[in-house]
């Protein structure tokens, strides 16, 4: 039997391992011929992950419509509508491919959530021509595009004029304004499967100065597992309202005087480390895995709980050219990585791409896991000039 990948690059590694190690072969799709994740793959078909029916096509050409048993990614916005759509033409459990864009779509999603009593920031949807005609807004909001990722263009605002140089800026002809939550950040990674939704694990959200939106340190297991329970239900209505039957379900939560707001919820296993270090190495077990597992063959694995705590710590940089750096090694070091070269030029973040690089490691407790980040980011020597 086969599973299909959409997608062979990198971050697609993990999920076609787990793939591999529950014994299905694997058909990739990347328009990338030299994806890195293609040397695992059985059959390798290059083709855009956005081309749906054109890579409905290619697997037409393969003779193997019979046995494909999944069609899996690990990839973010518009990928869902590939992956619904080859499910539905597969007659594979997803989501509904004609409603799909209300989960891709941040203004769509909060019509739907608000219809499913699903508490969310006040919001509303801003064409760029309207601008003129706002009333009175309560300072400071968020600004978002209405599909976008890794906090790229999300902004806190507190006037009308930054709302204006905002609104000139944008490249989208409407943007999402929020009413600010302030409270504290976490991500639930969890999945859904014959429609019931399981949390995975919870992380706690640390950001890095306003006005933007840049995720500074991702600390597991959260100080809100207690909301267990609130978070599952929460899980649940969504999983309800947008009909998903079998997908990977990541949601993005603020806790502000014990209400929980959800942010964003996604179709995806998220990136951040955490899905492929941090959480493998707290829990021992990999969600990948237990959920292509639980889709063909309806077993469910969840890990035991664990009280052993991980940190993914980002290293933010600063204007300058990276001279040098090294990457010391220790025991409770789950993976280590500069994300530029010596030479590149170097920006203080403003999204979650410009971060300079990642220190994920385990303890005992969170103040631990901590500390060794600290440790190893000293002695990373990191030289910018
Ligand atoms: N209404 C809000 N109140 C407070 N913080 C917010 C709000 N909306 C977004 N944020 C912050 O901005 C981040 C990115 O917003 P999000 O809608 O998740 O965009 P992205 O898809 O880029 O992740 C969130 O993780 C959160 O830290
Ligand atoms: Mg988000």
């Amino acid at each position: 039997m086969f599973i299909v990948s959409i997608g062979a690059g990198k971050n697609q590694i993990p999920l076609i391992n787990a793939c591999k190690e529950l014994g299905f072969s694997i058909i990739g799709i990347d328009k990338n011929p030299k994806a890195e994740g293609f040397q695992y793959c059985d059959i390798k078909l290059i083709e855009s992950i956005y081309n749906y029916h054109d890579i409905y096509l290619l697997l037409k050409d393969q003779l193997v419509f019979d046995d494909i048993a999944a069609v899996v990614s690990r990839s973010y916005g518009d990928v869902i509508k590939t992956v619904a759509y080859l499910c539905q033409q597969f007659k594979l459990p997803y989501c509904d491919f004609n409603s799909v864009e209300n989960l891709i779509d941040k203004s769509q999603f909060r019509t739907i959530a608000q219809q499913n009593n699903i508490k969310m920031p006040y919001g509303i949807l801003l064409h760029k021509k309207d601008f003129n005609t706002l009333d009175r807004l309560p300072f400071p909001c968020v600004m978002k595009p209405p599909k976008g990722h890794a906090k790229q263009n999300v902004m806190l605002i507190d006037s009308y004029l930054e709302l204006r140089s905002y609104m000139q800026s944008a490249k989208h002809d409407t943007v999402l304004i929020e009413e600010y939550i302030e409270g504290d950040e976490i991500i639930v990674i969890g999945f859904v499967h014959n429609q019931k939704f399981y949390i995975y694990d919870i992380s706690d959200k640390i950001l890095n100065a306003k006005p933007y939106f840049v995720d500074r340190m991702h600390i597991l297991p959260s100080q809100y597992y207690n909301l267990y329970d609130r978070l599952q239900k929460l899980g649940q209505t969504i999983a309800d309202a947008f009909t998903l039957q079998a997908t990977p379900l990541l949601m993005e939560c603020i806790i502000s005087n014990d209400t929980i707001y959800l942010i964003e919820a996604a179709c995806e296993f998220g990136g951040e480390y955490l899905a492929d270090y941090a959480i493998p190495a707290r829990l021992k077990n990999n969600i990948f895995k237990t959920f292509v597992q639980a889709i063909v063959t309806g077993k469910v694995d969840m890990p035991a709980k664990s009280s052993t705590a991980a940190v993914v710590k980002y290293i933010m940089g600063r204007s300058g050219t990276l001279v040098s750096y090294s990457i010391p090694k220790d025991k409770n070091v789950i993976h280590a990585e500069i994300f530029a070269k010596s030479g590149d030029t170097l920006h203080y973040p403003k999204n979650n791409h410009q971060r300079l690089g990642v220190i994920i490691t385990k303890g005992k407790t969170v103040e631990k896991a901590i500390q060794t980040a600290d440790t190893i980011l000293e002695h990373m020597h990191i030289i910018i000039e």
